[in-house]
């Protein structure tokens, strides 16, 4: 009986010991895990929910926090009401996020990584991020409708409070020329992405500022590089530049990129530039192409000699069209020459016949007096 009731304590205990572990299980589930999330350790994904906002109630120890590909169109200090002190990597790429407005991210003291790639932003508040932002990587690839909104939208990286900023990606936003002076204040930049964004130029002074290491300019609509975009990559010695997949212009203009480019120790893609044009050296390899080849003016010769050909073709079309117009309406040719030879016949005969009554001394008067 001793031995029983020993037994059974036993078991009491173990249950207790089970139902408090339970407890405490369920009590941190719940702390926890917002509706539609899922949670494991710190890392929280609320990803394709369709949620229109950021879910509340977050685990206050969240690092990692995935909202992706939701339909959320705003983000505002609200989105983040309590501190998120270890949150350091937020996702919030493939929503619809057009207005980022002030303080957003002031409450969340630590963050490193932010992706808002695929939005359409059209206004990105200057201070949306603290003063003393600890922000490292910020993804803005395909976040812009098109280029008139760029200005506007990366203006707030002038500010001057993302001191540790060092690697922006800013790909496939079509913006054609980067906004003067957005890279001034970033003063830790070193890595920056502006593949597929139409660009033909960088202006002068753009890229003086910034510590930059990584310059990837590939797929883009340069067509040579200007003598200030040279200059510009000469200030720093150390840049590493990617500049494959534009359409480089093999002409006599390429001279002086050609030029920079073989003494360049930048560039890093330098064996894979190809021509776009002209067409006969379309897809060479631009640095395979013989010097002598690089010429203007047989590409003006081309240009005559092909409108010459286009003058003739044209021509002989003509001349094709009136010869078939002419034997499709022969029976009535025939017939319109056979009027005019009756015509003239008839003309002649009646000459003929007024010179015999002209010639007609008796009838004179009544020739006279008839014309009148
Ligand atoms: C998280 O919240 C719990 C209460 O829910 C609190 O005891 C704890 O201190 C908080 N931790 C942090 C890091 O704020
Ligand atoms: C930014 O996001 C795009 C896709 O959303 C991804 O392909 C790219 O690698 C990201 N860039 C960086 C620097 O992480
Ligand atoms: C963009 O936001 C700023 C402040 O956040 C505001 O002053 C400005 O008018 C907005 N611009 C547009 C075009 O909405
Ligand atoms: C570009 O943006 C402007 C102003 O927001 C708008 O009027 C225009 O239609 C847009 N163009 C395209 C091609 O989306
Ligand atoms: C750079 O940041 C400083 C300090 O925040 C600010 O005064 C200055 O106007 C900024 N520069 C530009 C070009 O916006
Ligand atoms: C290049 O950017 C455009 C938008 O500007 C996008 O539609 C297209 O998919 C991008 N291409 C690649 C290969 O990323
Ligand atoms: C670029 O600007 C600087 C002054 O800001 C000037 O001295 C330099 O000549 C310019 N370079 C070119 C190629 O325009
Ligand atoms: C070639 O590059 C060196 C530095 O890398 C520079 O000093 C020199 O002037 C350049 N020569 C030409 C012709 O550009
Ligand atoms: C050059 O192009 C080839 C084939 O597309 C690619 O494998 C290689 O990585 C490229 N080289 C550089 C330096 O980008």
């Amino acid at each position: 009986a001793k031995l029983y009731l020993v037994f059974r304590l036993c078991q009491l205990v173990k249950s207790a010991v089970l139902n408090v572990l339970f407890l405490l299980v369920i009590a941190l589930s719940c702390h926890g895990c917002p509706d539609k999330c899922l949670c494991s350790s710190q890392t929280v994904k609320c990803q394709n929910q369709n949620l229109d906002a950021i879910p509340h109630s977050l685990p206050n120890n969240t690092k990692f926090l995935f909202v992706t590909g939701n339909s959320i169109s705003r983000i505002s200090a609200a989105s983040f009401p309590a501190r998120l002190d270890q949150l350091t990597d937020l996702y919030l790429s493939g929503n619809e996020v057009e207005y980022v407005d002030d303080m957003v991210f002031h409450n969340l003291p630590n963050l490193q990584k932010l992706d808002l790639s695929n939005n359409q932003i059209l206004n990105f508040s200057k201070d949306a991020f603290p003063d003393d932002s600890k922000l490292q990587l910020l993804n803005l690839s395909r976040c812009f409708q098109n280029h008139s909104t760029a200005d506007l939208v990366l203006n707030f990286l002038s500010r001057g409070n993302l001191p540790r900023l060092t690697n922006l990606d800013l790909s496939s936003n079509d913006l054609v020329i980067l906004p003067d002076s957005i890279l001034t204040n970033l003063s830790s930049l070193a890595s920056l992405s502006l593949q597929n964004s139409s660009i033909i130029s960088i202006h002068n002074g753009t890229l003086k500022a910034p510590p930059l290491q990584d310059l990837d300019l590939r797929d883009n609509s340069l067509r040579d590089l200007p003598l200030s975009m040279q200059a510009e990559f000469n200030l720093k010695p150390g840049l590493r530049i990617w500049l494959a997949g534009n359409p480089w212009r093999c002409d006599c203009f390429i001279d002086e990129t050609l030029a920079w480019l073989r003494n360049s120790t930048q560039v890093v893609d330098l064996q894979n530039l190809t021509c776009a044009d002209p067409e006969a050296l379309r897809r060479h390899l631009l640095l395979q192409v013989e010097q002598s080849k690089l010429k203007c003016s047989s590409e003006m010769e081309g240009v005559l000699e092909t409108s010459y050909v286009f003058l003739g073709l044209v021509l002989a079309l003509i001349g094709v069209i009136f010869l078939l117009v002419l034997y499709l309406n022969r029976k009535g040719i025939k017939r319109w020459m056979y009027n005019i030879r009756d015509a003239c016949r008839d003309h002649m005969e009646g000459y003929h016949y007024r010179y015999e009554i002209n010639s007609d001394p008796r009838l004179a008067n009544l020739s006279i007096n008839s014309d009148v």
